[in-house]
């Protein structure tokens, strides 16, 4: 499988010492992509600023490829999946490519309890990443919060070189309780998005349009336990 690699820097270096051995192409500023020079790609990994992501859909569309991008810090746009579809384009995105996150999607499911139990509670995240980051808040922050389906207070630290940590806090009057993601290493983003390559471009049953990381995952658990 040979793989293009738009965006080389504190994330894609990481895909890239995973890719070592394999067919792979680094594109950055100084060999930046087109539709001829990702030619005879058979997929695009990408890890550049969200604006630069933005300004490169229109080409990447043009390629026919399957793309995966980890770009954050910008709005898709609105008709992008049907765009897809239409074209027959498998694409998977996501603003934090740890496998962890699939087990922190079901422990917010829990976290929506929440009314259930208390008549005075309030979420509220706190996010750090390092001193560099574009965004703010944070893509995972804005995931978290849209999995819980309730706006929150979210405070952003930005601080040396800081990988990634969420924590999402539930207060009530007489307990806390919280939900904590550290990433230890750049990688653990590395490996999700290889993984999501390797779905796009192998797995049949994926249907074209832009899919969420946590999508493909769910998907494959129910392959691999035989659910419906
Ligand atoms: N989804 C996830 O799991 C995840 C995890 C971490 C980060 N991110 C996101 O990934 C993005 C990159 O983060 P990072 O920390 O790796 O950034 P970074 O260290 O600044 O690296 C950005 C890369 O993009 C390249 N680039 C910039 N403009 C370009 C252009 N016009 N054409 C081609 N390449 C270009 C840079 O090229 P040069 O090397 O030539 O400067 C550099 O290699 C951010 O949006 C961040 O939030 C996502």
């Amino acid at each position: 499988m040979q793989i293009a690699l738009i965006g080389c820097g504190k994330t894609g270096s990481k895909v890239a010492d995973l890719l070592s051995g394999s067919d792979f192409t680094i594109f950055n500023t100084k060999n930046t992509p087109n539709k001829y020079k990702l030619r005879n790609h058979d997929v695009i990994i990408c890890f550049t600023p969200g604006k630069v992501f933005l300004n490169l859909i229109p080409m990447l569309i043009e390629t026919q490829i399957p793309v995966v991008t980890g770009s954050t810090g910008f709005d898709w746009p609105k008709d992008i999946h049907e765009s897809l579809k239409s074209r027959k384009l498998k694409w998977a995105h996501s603003s934090n490519f740890s496998l962890g996150m699939n087990l922190i999607y079901e422990m917010i499911q829990v976290f929506k309890k929440a009314p259930l139990l208390f008549d005075d509670y309030q979420f509220s995240l706190n996010e750090i990443h390092h001193k560099n980051k574009l965004d703010s808040p944070s893509g995972t922050a804005i995931l978290w919060e849209n999995w819980l389906g309730e706006k929150m207070e979210i405070t952003s630290i930005r601080e040396g070189d800081a990988v990634g940590t969420h924590e999402l806090i539930l207060d009530t009057e007489n307990e806390s309780i919280s939900i904590k993601h550290s990433a230890k290493d750049r990688k653990v983003f590395a490996q999700g998005a290889v993984w999501a390559a390797h779905q796009l471009v192998n797995n049949k049953k994926i249907d074209p349009g832009l899919h969420q990381f946590n999508e493909l995952i769910r998907q494959e658990m129910k392959e691999t336990n035989n659910e419906d």
